[in-house]
């Protein structure tokens, strides 16, 4: 049986609605429980729920053999992990937002810039490419609400309709890069258990080429 993480929250449903697509399906009454931890009703799967930003910790450690998150959230963790297919649902851009003054501004005016956000590494590398010195104010969620309050002036974020930012008066000043929902795989399950990985990585292949 292969052991699979899953990002609990927005792309629960859809990651669930892929494998049931390539045939791999969980019972009605399982989903609806509180379990965290459930069973396709052929046997060849175990699901795990768990938090988006642990989906690479488990899947690394190998107590996961493969789980389903976004490329962000691989970005941000850098995990040594497999990434052998792009899911193509979970469409976000990830960027930089701020208040309408602060859009255009000149950053070498800036000693530091201030940026929150539950992105703290690819923010950090993004502004050190551009040789800006940054201070990250960790946040894990209403990252929006930052600029708003003067915690920052600047937020690095999920970006997927736009709304978020339009209803609080930011705006996208950049975008960094483009995110989807990725299949990871643990180094040594993508060895050791070569033939059931194979099977699960062409059986949701073929849903996505459909
Ligand atoms: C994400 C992201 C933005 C919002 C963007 O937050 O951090 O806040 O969605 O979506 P939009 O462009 O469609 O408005 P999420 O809903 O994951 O909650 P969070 O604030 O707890 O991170």
């Amino acid at each position: 049986m292969l052991t699979i993480a899953l990002a609990k929250g927005r792309m629960q449903d859809d990651a669930l609605e892929l494998f049931a697509r390539a045939g791999i399906v969980v019972a009605e009454e399982e989903l609806k429980s509180r379990k965290l931890l459930v069973q396709s009703t052929d046997n060849r799967f175990q699901f795990v729920f768990v938090k988006p930003g642990d989906v690479p910790t488990y899947v690394e450690y190998g107590v996961a053999d493969a789980g389903v998150c976004g490329r962000d959230v691989l970005m941000e963790a850098n995990a040594d992990v497999h990434e052998p297919l792009d899911l193509k649902f979970g469409y976000c851009k990830i960027a930089v937002a701020g208040r309408k003054e602060v859009v255009g501004q000149d950053y070498n005016l800036l000693a530091t810039v201030r940026v929150a956000t539950k992105y703290p590494n690819i923010a950090t590398e993004y502004f050190h490419r551009k040789g800006i010195p940054i201070e990250t104010v960790y946040l894990s969620g209403s990252v929006e609400l930052a600029p708003l309050l003067g915690l920052s002036d600047r937020i690095v974020d999920l970006v997927e309709t736009g709304r978020t930012l339009k209803e609080n008066g930011l705006e996208v000043i950049d975008v960094i890069t483009e995110t989807t929902a990725r299949l990871i795989v643990n180094r040594a399950s993508f060895h050791l258990k070569r033939d059931e990985v194979s099977k699960l990585i062409s059986e949701l292949g073929n849903v996505l080429n459909k």
